[in-house]
């Protein structure tokens, strides 16, 4: 019968017996998905390499959480800081999907060029859920609303066999996979976060002056979240930099300061979303709290808007 620390176990003996003494690759992004794999490959004690592209599209102190759990418990980390590549390449873009299309591209490149320099790797490690092998079975007909990003596409002369442990489990089962791992609680029970990042966090051109706004902002708005004990109660929320400036006060001066939206769902699959009920008093802590400690903002709002019509993400 089923227990996890029974799954655990087969899923060691498994991965196991079927490395054995080859290598093993791995992507992480920071996500519970990846992180638990990467546990999983050292828990297995099997010869892995587990590489973080640091595309400098991520959350505030994200890449150091990531990386201090992940090293602590024995995983083989690589952080591979490509910042100042991915911030040139988005240059100048605003549609989202060409941001998609860029990252995603850019991402393939940097991975490929560590697993050449590593390598050579037998396998490819994905954290691939039962959910997402029913949904690529089923994806030939669907309308795609978004691209989203993944580490397929990888060139020609890079061949690997792909380890999919997870394919059988659930996301709550991972989690659970998670906690006799030692994933810390803030990484293992994460919102998801869309794998281009803060990218598509902020409407139209992403500069590093933007990024360090809404990487601040983002911030309080999520902590703030846990202070109040509501981070759980919603299944995600974020912020978005809007290329929209409006006019505020400053002393006696007229002053023109982003607008900041806040976003926050209740769903069971994401597909479909309501906008959570966040209590008024929360809000209005929020909004003080931001254009307070981030004078770039002049005025935050709240989406009011459920998926359909809109989507989670503004881009
Ligand atoms: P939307 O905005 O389509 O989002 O309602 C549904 C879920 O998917 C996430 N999302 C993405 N994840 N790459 C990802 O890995 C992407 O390009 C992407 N776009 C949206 C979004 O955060 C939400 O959880």
């Amino acid at each position: 019968d089923w227990t996890p620390e029974h799954v655990l176990e087969s899923l060691v003996k498994e991965v196991r017996e079927r490395v054995g003494e080859d290598r093993v690759l791995l992507a992480v992004s920071g996500g519970v998905d990846s992180s638990t794999l990467a546990l999983l490959l050292a828990k297995a004690q099997v010869n892995h390499l587990a590489v973080f592209v640091d595309h400098g599209l991520l959350r505030l102190g994200e890449r150091e959480e990531v990386e201090g759990a992940l090293k602590a418990l024995g995983v083989n980390l690589r952080v591979v800081d490509a910042k100042e590549h991915f911030l040139k390449a988005l240059k100048g873009v605003e549609d989202p999907e060409e941001k998609r299309r860029i990252i995603g591209r850019e991402f393939v490149e940097v991975f490929s060029q560590v697993a050449r320099e590593a390598g050579p790797f037998r396998f490819l490690a994905q954290g691939t859920l039962y959910p997402d092998v029913i949904e690529s079975a089923g994806e030939q007909g669907a309308a795609k609303i978004k691209s989203h990003h993944n580490v397929g596409g990888l060139p020609e002369d890079l061949k690997f066999e792909l380890l999919e442990p997870f394919r059988l489990l659930f996301k709550d089962e991972v989690r659970e996979l998670a906690l006799l791992l030692g994933l810390p609680d803030p990484i293992r029970l994460r919102h998801p976060f869309p794998g281009p990042g803060l990218a598509v966090r902020i409407l139209g051109e992403v500069t590093e002056e933007k990024l360090d706004i809404l990487r601040r902002a983002d911030d309080i708005f999520i902590s703030l979240l846990r202070e109040w004990g509501l981070y759980s109660q919603v299944a995600q929320a974020l912020a978005v930099l809007t290329p929209v400036r409006s006019v505020g006060v400053a002393g006696d001066e007229r002053k023109y300061g982003y607008v900041l939206a806040l976003r926050a769902v209740t769903t069971e699959d994401f597909m479909t979303a309501d906008w959570a009920r966040l209590p008024l008093d929360f809000l209005d802590e929020a909004a003080r709290r931001i254009t307070r400690r981030v004078p770039e903002i002049g005025r935050v709002v709240y989406d009011l808007t459920s998926k359909p019509p809109a989507t989670i993400e503004w881009e």
